[in-house]
């Protein structure tokens, strides 16, 4: 098996998209990436693996962290994602390096400390194979701190504008598989646990994270007009030939039992970090 179509995927519209929609999407995701740098307790001068880096937030407050000096290095498979990593790094004045490469497959020559990710290890054919490969990429006594998210029910910013959708569809989508490649393939967090130790990977942990994620956007029909851009609806919308406007209406009627005092929206939001010794 390999991830030639998640490649395809991330290298196509949806990668522009993530490129488009950075800076809103790198606000909303902020407090993850301060959650698993957090657990990463990065020292000084050491290295990090950004693990599907997008576009390298993660990696450059890794290389921040370290003191600035040694770069930490981003994986991706995503070209117009790294394009834009590599322009921060040169606009921070940051050594962050950042690789195209399929993490499952790469290898480097200088080991590193330890392996970092938010949102970018879900996609894997095979990820136990994959995190195998990532642990040999790590020194001996090395680490690991990543975030996923936990089952779609459990995240509202996601599940809720799917349900307002749905009445809307030509046809009900297919059910998926749930450990099919995809944001929410690591749900379960017993088949995280069995990957991680069949990858070799030892002193596996896995806390709940939960938060209210504040959706882009100062009003509510903004939020749903950035939740219609990425994710699943998108894709429905095109497939399913339906009319957008009816679906944003719907869409926002959801979304305005979450609005804020501030006029934002927020939504529950909740994941697992992952922990682990290589
Ligand atoms: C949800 S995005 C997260 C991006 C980034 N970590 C962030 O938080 O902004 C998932 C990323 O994983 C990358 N990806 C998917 N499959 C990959 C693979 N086999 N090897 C490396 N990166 C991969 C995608 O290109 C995409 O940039």
């Amino acid at each position: 098996m390999n991830n030639d179509a998640m490649i395809e995927y991330w290298n196509g519209e949806a990668g522009q998209k993530w490129v488009d929609q950075s800076n809103r999407l790198d606000t909303m995701l902020a407090p993850f990436a301060d959650q698993v740098l957090d657990a990463a307790a990065i020292q000084s001068g050491e290295r990090a693996l950004d693990v599907g880096c997008g576009a390298g937030v993660l990696t450059l407050g890794a290389t921040e962290r370290a003191g600035g000096e040694t770069g930490s290095l981003g994986v991706d498979v995503s070209a117009p994602l790294l394009d834009l990593a590599r322009k921060r790094a040169s606009e921070a004045g940051s050594p962050a390096t950042f690789e195209r490469a399929d993490a499952s497959t790469f290898t480097v020559e200088d080991k590193l400390d330890l392996m970092i990710s938010r949102f970018g290890v879900m996609f894997f054919e095979e990820p136990d194979t994959a995190f195998a490969n990532i642990r040999a990429q790590i020194r001996s006594g090395g680490r690991m701190a990543f975030m996923c998210w936990q089952a779609l029910p459990m995240n509202d910013w996601a599940f809720a504008p799917f349900q307002a959708a749905l009445p809307l569809l030509k046809q009900a989508p297919p059910t998926p598989d749930p450990t099919a490649p995809g944001p929410f393939a690591f749900a379960d967090k017993d088949r995280v646990a069995g990957l991680m130790a069949d990858a070799g990977w030892r002193d596996v942990s896995i806390e709940p994270f939960t938060t209210q994620m504040t959706l882009p956007g100062g009003d509510v029909e903004t939020s749903a007009r950035f939740m219609l851009q990425l994710g699943p609806l998108s894709r429905l919308i095109a497939e399913q030939d339906l009319d957008p406007q009816a679906i944003l209406t719907a869409v926002i009627d959801r979304l305005s039992s979450s609005v804020q005092a501030d006029g934002q929206v927020a939504m529950a939001s909740a994941c697992w970090l992952v922990r682990a010794k290589a």
